[in-house]
């Protein structure tokens, strides 16, 4: 059928009358009753697609780390398999056989040891693993204080203030105590010392982040793994580490293969990782992935045979969508390790690119010299007459989506902006957003700022 035909609808009156002069673009549509009668395919369409366009531009969206672009490849494939629910595998059983794939194929670029059949589950994103994660470990303390007939009542896990929410909607969901390590003006990530003195015999994990929600800065989980070494070495506590990857965990085994933060370290018993941000597929799917079998507790398997045969599931949720894992799938075939770190490589210096523009800025100042993820974090100097707040608003008007934030606690008084770079941002991009920085900076204060010309080395942010 041609577009033009679809667009053609019968109405009331049963004249033939294209959508948009059908009566319901003149009348109200209910909002919030089901409407007793059908407004019909090609209205009802026409109107949800109209309305979405007052939302932002995804690929405008420079707040958000998730991908906002897949080949049409992939997006052929999405549409050929959501209608197919993850869960059920006795009707799926290929679908199952995949996700199993991935699992194994992030084992072992995570470097999880041995060969055989790697351990982990498909979630919504790193929210559901991190929160599936955190419980095994709260199992597993259970039952070591268990065996050793001691208290297991006061689980705690320690985290630094740098964290995504979903650490604290866990201990709190979960009932585990949460002791935060507050930042310090000027480090923004946590400091062993204090994780040392923060832990105890009821820790059921340290939380470290390879690339922060705030600044994109990697927690030193290198060090923190060494002292933990020390600590059982000691005192006997084996503390695992949860490795929160959610953005960093497909970006540095690229960048950085010989940066040691993942299976590689003795303490590091978990890591999550978000399929949906620089896994580059679209928003829904996440990935938890155990160094071993032993990590994750056969009581928290549950066995379901109501879809046919039986069915093992570790997921907070039971149905869901398998069109996103299966084009993470598509992703990792059809780009391989060379494809990724290649697009890796590119965003990062595209990052680099406009990190070195803001600092020949006026009234930029970025909250990191150099950077490891391509993520950027800027303030504005004081006595400029606007704030980032204004600026993010001013962006915003144009279609820029660049967040305003203070940092987390005892560094609140900092404010700044962040820029995500993803795959779809070229260095043109960087040279536009640029422009309208300055422009919207004069408009705010009305005075010319100045520009100089940066250099652009990557390699002091490499070293
Ligand atoms: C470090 C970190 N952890 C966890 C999350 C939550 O991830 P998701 O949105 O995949 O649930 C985010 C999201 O930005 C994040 O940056």
């Amino acid at each position: 059928m041609s577009s033009k035909k679809k667009n053609i609808i019968t109405d009331n009156n049963d004249s033939i009358a294209t959508t948009y002069a059908s009566r319901f673009f003149s009348e109200s549509i209910p909002k919030h009753d089901i409407p007793d009668k059908g407004i019909g395919s090609d209205v009802a369409y026409q109107i949800i697609h109209d309305e979405l366009n007052i939302d932002g531009n995804p690929s405008l969206n420079l707040a958000s780390f998730v991908t906002t672009w897949m080949d049409p490849n992939a997006e052929k494939l999405i549409i050929e398999t959501m209608n197919k629910n993850l869960v059920d595998q006795d009707e799926y059983p290929q679908t199952g056989v995949i996700r199993e794939r991935i699992v194994n194929m992030l084992a072992r670029l995570f470097n999880a040891p041995g060969n055989n059949q790697h351990t982990g589950t498909a979630t919504v994103g790193s929210s559901e693993a991190i929160m599936l994660g955190l419980l095994a470990h709260k199992w597993n303390f259970r039952k070591k204080m268990q065996g050793l007939n001691r208290d297991s009542s006061k689980p705690n896990i320690v985290i630094g203030a740098d964290v995504h929410i979903v650490w604290e909607k866990f201990a709190r969901y979960f009932d585990v105590e949460m002791r935060i390590i507050p930042m310090k003006k000027g480090k923004y990530i946590l400091d062993v010392d204090d994780v040392k003195k923060n832990i105890d015999e009821n820790t059921i994990c340290v939380g470290a982040v390879l690339g922060t929600t705030f600044t994109g800065q990697i927690d030193p989980i290198e060090e923190i793994n060494e002292m933990l070494e020390n600590v059982k070495k000691q005192k006997g506590w084996d503390i695992p580490i949860h490795v929160d990857g959610a953005s960093g965990g497909f970006i540095v085994p690229f960048l950085y293969p010989d940066m040691k933060w993942d299976f590689r370290l003795s303490h590091v018993k978990s890591i999550n990782v978000s399929g949906h941000k620089y896994g580059l597929v679209y928003p829904g799917i996440g990935w938890l992935i155990f160094k071993d079998k032993t990590e994750l507790p056969e009581d928290l398997i549950f066995y379901v045979n109501y879809l046919g045969g039986e069915e093992a599931t570790y997921t907070l949720n039971f149905s869901r969508g398998s069109s996103m894992m299966i084009v993470q799938y598509y992703n990792l075939l059809m780009l391989g390790k060379d494809g990724y770190k290649r697009i890796m490589e590119n965003t990062f210096k595209n990052a680099v690119y406009l990190l070195e523009k803001i600092k020949g800025i006026d009234f930029l100042e970025p909250v990191l010299e150099t950077i490891k993820l391509p993520i950027i974090t800027a303030s504005i100097k004081k006595g400029s007459g606007f704030d980032v707040f204004q600026l993010s608003a001013r962006l915003k008007e144009r279609g820029w989506i660049v967040p305003a934030y203070n940092l987390p606690k005892d560094a609140e008084d900092v404010k700044i902006l962040r820029i995500v770079i993803r795959e779809n941002f070229s260095s043109d991009m960087a040279d536009i957003l640029i422009s309208d920085i300055i422009r919207l900076a004069k408009e705010l204060t009305g005075k010319e700022h100045k520009k100089t010309t940066p250099g652009n080395s990557i390699h002091k942010h490499i070293c």
